[in-house]
């Protein structure tokens, strides 16, 4: 490939508690490498001090190794993208003052992302991509916002959570059951053994196209302490059940409004995004919504669907063709601004 009449960006992710280096030429990915942090797994949550400090020990051999499986040189790229907001600040600023410090060794400029526009735009590696508009129900471990997206970089919230996103629901339910996290994927893995419909969760009625998850996380909580109290083996002998009756609840609160969405916009083309979309049972549910009412549907990769740096470095190639670089004082911002 002649790389000089390319656009080749890097991407770099280090928001939360993935380390993560893509490169992408021309609007295709050509690598993303992935660090997890494993360090978190006992603390029920993300330490933001040791993410900071994993992000430092990564962030050197995961940018090597992005550049190393993509066939390219430091001197071959063009811009460096990265994340900017919203995250941890201490995560933030390894990724950020690591793109700055390499942009000013190469003499090429930075291009700041917004992670959750970047979690949208996802959806645009892998062909086929949707055509525009299209809504998009992106929905995470810190965000569940139903978006409307008129082209790459001009985009609408339409809904979004007023409290807990989908993603701390799992997070919460699975440390209430005494699972490591993040809870999500077990409870995924966990919910499919189970019956769905064993015990039922009262779904909150929010207006418009907003979300509300501290409801459930708090039914949940009492239904647990009373069941508890009946029998101190409650949990273990329902597991599956308790994850496949709490799943059924979060994944029809986040459909119902998405249908609501495509009744008010007419817009039947759908996404999904962030890392709750890996989920297997809102992703069957999706595509039984999607036969019922005559959608199109666009999927991730799973890949792609939790933190990566493949949506930063794509999201960057649609900014570096508009122009839309930015300047080395920048500051990454732990709230996220469109
Ligand atoms: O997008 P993401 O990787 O990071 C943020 O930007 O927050 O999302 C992480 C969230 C966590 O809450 C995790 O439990 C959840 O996504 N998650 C899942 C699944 N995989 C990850 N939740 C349900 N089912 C899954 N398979
Ligand atoms: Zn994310």
């Amino acid at each position: 490939m002649n790389l000089r009449s390319s656009v080749c960006i890097l991407g770099i992710e280090s928001s939360c508690d993935e380390t993560s280096a893509s490169v992408c030429i021309d609007g295709k990915i050509y690598s993303n490498v992935i660090a997890t942090q494993q360090i978190h797994t006992d603390f029920g949550g993300v330490v933001p001090e040791l993410a900071s400090r994993a992000h430092m020990q990564n962030i050197v051999p995961v940018v090597d190794k992005a550049l190393k499986d993509a066939n390219v040189q430091p001197a071959d790229l063009h811009a460096i993208a990265f994340t900017q907001a919203p995250g941890l600040i201490g995560a933030l600023l390894v990724g950020s003052s690591f793109a700055k410090s390499m942009s000013i060794a190469l003499d090429i400029p930075i291009i700041a992302v917004q992670h959750m526009q970047a979690h949208v735009l996802s959806n645009l590696i892998e062909p086929p991509v949707p055509a525009f508009p299209f809504l998009c129900l992106t929905i995470s471990g810190g965000h569940t916002q139903i978006v409307l997206c008129h082209s790459p970089l001009h985009m609408e919230i339409l809904g979004e959570t007023i409290d807990d996103a989908a993603g701390e629901a799992f997070d919460k339910t699975a440390k209430m059951l005494g699972l490591p996290y993040p809870g999500g994927p077990l409870i995924d893995k966990l919910a499919a053994e189970g019956n769905p419909k064993k015990f039922v969760f009262p779904e909150p009625q929010i207006e418009g196209l907003n979300f509300s998850f501290s409801g459930v996380k708090t039914s949940v909580l009492y239904f647990l302490q009373r069941m508890k109290k009946e029998d101190e083996s409650f949990v273990e002998k329902n597991l599956s059940d308790i994850c496949a009756s709490v799943q059924f609840c979060i994944v029809s609160i986040l459909l119902k409004k998405l249908k609501k969405a495509t009744l008010q916009t007419g817009i039947k083309r759908i996404c999904i995004a962030g890392g709750v979309s890996a989920n297997k049972g809102l992703r069957s549910s999706l595509n039984n919504m999607a036969a019922e009412n005559n959608w199109d549907i666009h999927i991730p990769s799973f890949e792609y669907c939790t933190d990566n740096a493949a949506m930063i470095a794509i999201t960057g190639y649609y900014k570096f063709m508009e122009n839309k670089f930015t300047e080395l004082n920048i500051s990454p911002s732990a709230r996220g601004t469109w």
